[in-house]
Formats: structure tokens, C-alpha cells, sequence
């Protein structure tokens, strides 16, 4: 489903990716603890009809923990995403995204077959009018609701294990800062002690293989989010998907 979250293992074996999606930021999910929704495709869960996943248990890593992590089940982010789901859609193939909707990164076609190469442009090398775009698209990722996902508001045990849903809306920029601090902050363990010493996306092997994962989502949901609004204000919406913000990051 969704990473966000902790390290690289997590977030090469989940299936899917983003914080909460919203069709599963409510109660009844969190008490079945299932996020397996519907493909708009066909209607069923994980377009299973369609042959795109099926509902499963989750998967989770058998590695022992790490020594800057000396806890056990103080932390949400604990066995991703366990705490608050445990059944989720396992997609086939080529498939990816919480209900299997989307493509694997490189892939596109209606079943994701096609090999689908974009290139990341040096922004030293853009001209002004492509890095006027490019700002004019980070403004606009600003200032659009995410749709596809919501962030936590609190803490599992805060919404009382799922029966007090707390979740809200986030423009699609700030979804990513989001998830870049909910995957690195620090552990609460309740009143204002908090613990330190830990850092889930950049104090361990997981570093290189997050942020790459974490910026080929940011790619991903930013051109979602945005396209059907820039439509209008741009021609070439293509030349959006070969602009490089790396020097930005
Ligand atoms: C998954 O969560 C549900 C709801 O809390 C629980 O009834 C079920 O036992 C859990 N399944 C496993 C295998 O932990
Ligand atoms: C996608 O797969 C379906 C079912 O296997 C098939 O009917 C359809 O022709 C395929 N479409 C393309 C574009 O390959
Ligand atoms: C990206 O831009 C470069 C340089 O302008 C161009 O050569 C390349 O074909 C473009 N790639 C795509 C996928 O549009
Ligand atoms: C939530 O679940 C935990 C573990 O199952 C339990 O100890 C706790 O009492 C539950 N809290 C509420 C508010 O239901």
C-alpha cells in the first residue's frame, strides 16, 4: 500500500505508496484493519477481476531491529504499516498503488507493459521558460489537495485503534514533506518524552534506496495532482515530466 514510511524493506515490498489513502482513512477500514479498495477498472478489490492483485496479508520483514531502536510497540511506525492495517492489496506483474491501479515506475499502457523512459533535465540547462514552468508547477503542487491521500492527525492509540479516525486533507507538496518527516522523526513515547536516537530514512541502509523511491512518488502523484489544472495554463504538459528539480533537493 502505502510506504511513507520506515525503511527500505518496507518500501521495496509494499505494493503500494503515499501516506493514507483516503479511501481507507475511516473507520471501518481501520477496524477490519484492511485497505485493499476497489480498481476503478472493473470495481473489485484490487481490480482483482481484472487479474491486477488480490487482498493479502501483509508481508513483513523477519530482520531483527537495529540497537538505536530499543523499543517494542510504542511506535506506528513499527512493522509498516501493521499498526494500522494488515491486510492489503499484493499487486501482479507490472501493477502498483494501493488498489493496483497504477503502473510500476518505468511502465505505462493500459497494462502496464510499455517500457516508459522520462528523462530528468538539469535545471542549469533549462532555459527560463521551462524553469519559470517548472516553479509554476511547484506553486501549483502547492496549492492543490492531494486526492488520492490524507495525512494522520494523530496516533493510532489516539484514534482510540481506529474507532476516532484522525486524518486531513494535504496539498500535494506537503504530502511529500509530510511523509519525509513522518518516515524520519523522532519515536514518541508519550507525554513530551521522545526518543532521539533514531532516524528511519537516513541513519541506515534504507537512505539511497527511500529517497529514490520517495522522489519517483513525488514525480508521480505531483504530475497527478496537477495536470488536470495545467492543462489549461500550459500546452506542452509533456515537458513537465523532463524537467530536473535535482539541484533543488
Ligand atoms: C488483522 O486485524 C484484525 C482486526 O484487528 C484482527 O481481527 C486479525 O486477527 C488480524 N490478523 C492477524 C493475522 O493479525
Ligand atoms: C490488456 O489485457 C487485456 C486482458 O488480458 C487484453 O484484453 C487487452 O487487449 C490488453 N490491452 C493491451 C493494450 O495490451
Ligand atoms: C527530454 O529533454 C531532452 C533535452 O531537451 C530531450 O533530448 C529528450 O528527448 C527529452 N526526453 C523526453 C522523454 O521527452
Ligand atoms: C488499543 O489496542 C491495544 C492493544 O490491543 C489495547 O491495549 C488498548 O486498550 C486499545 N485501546 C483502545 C482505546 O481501545
Amino acid at each position: 500500500m502505502f510506504l511513507f514510511a520506515m525503511g527500505l524493506l518496507l518500501v521495496i515490498l509494499q505494493p503500494s505508496t503515499g501516506q493514507f489513502p483516503r479511501v481507507c482513512a475511516n473507520t471501518q477500514s481501520l477496524l477490519r484493519k484492511e485497505c485493499c479498495p476497489p480498481w476503478d477498472g472493473d470495481g473489485t478489490p484490487c481490480g482483482e477481476r481484472s487479474n491486477r492483485g488480490t487482498c493479502q496479508r501483509i508481508l513483513l520483514s523477519q530482520a531483527p531491529l537495529g540497537p538505536q531502536f530499543p523499543f517494542s510497540g510504542v511506535d506506528d511506525r513499527e512493522d509498516w504499516p501493521s499498526v494500522f492495517y494488515n491486510r492489503t492489496c499484493r499487486c501482479r506483474g507490472n501493477f502498483m498503488g494501493f488498489n493496483c491501479g497504477e503502473c510500476k515506475f518505468g511502465f505505462s499502457g493500459q497494462n502496464c507493459t510499455e517500457r516508459r523512459l522520462r528523462t530528468r533535465r538539469n535545471i542549469f540547462q533549462l532555459t527560463i521558460s521551462e524553469k519559470d514552468k517548472f516553479l509554476a508547477y511547484l506553486n501549483l503542487a502547492k496549492n492543490i489537495p492531494s486526492k488520492n491521500y490524507v495525512i494522520a492527525t494523530g496516533t493510532y492509540a489516539q484514534m482510540n485503534n481506529g474507532s476516532n479516525p484522525m486524518f486531513r486533507n494535504i496539498n500535494v507538496y506537503d504530502l511529500f514533506v509530510w511523509m519525509h518527516y513522518y518516515a524520519s522523526r523522532d519515536t514518541l513515547l508519550g507525554g513530551s518524552n521522545v526518543w532521539r536516537d533514531i532516524d528511519f530514512a537516513h541513519e541506515a541502509p534504507g537512505f539511497l534506496p527511500w529517497h529514490r523511491a520517495f522522489l519517483l512518488l513525488w514525480e508521480r502523484e505531483k504530475r497527478r495532482g496537477t495536470s488536470p489544472e495545467i492543462q489549461p495554463l500550459l500546452t506542452e504538459s509533456e515537458d513537465y515530466n523532463n524537467v530536473s528539480y535535482q539541484s533543488h533537493f
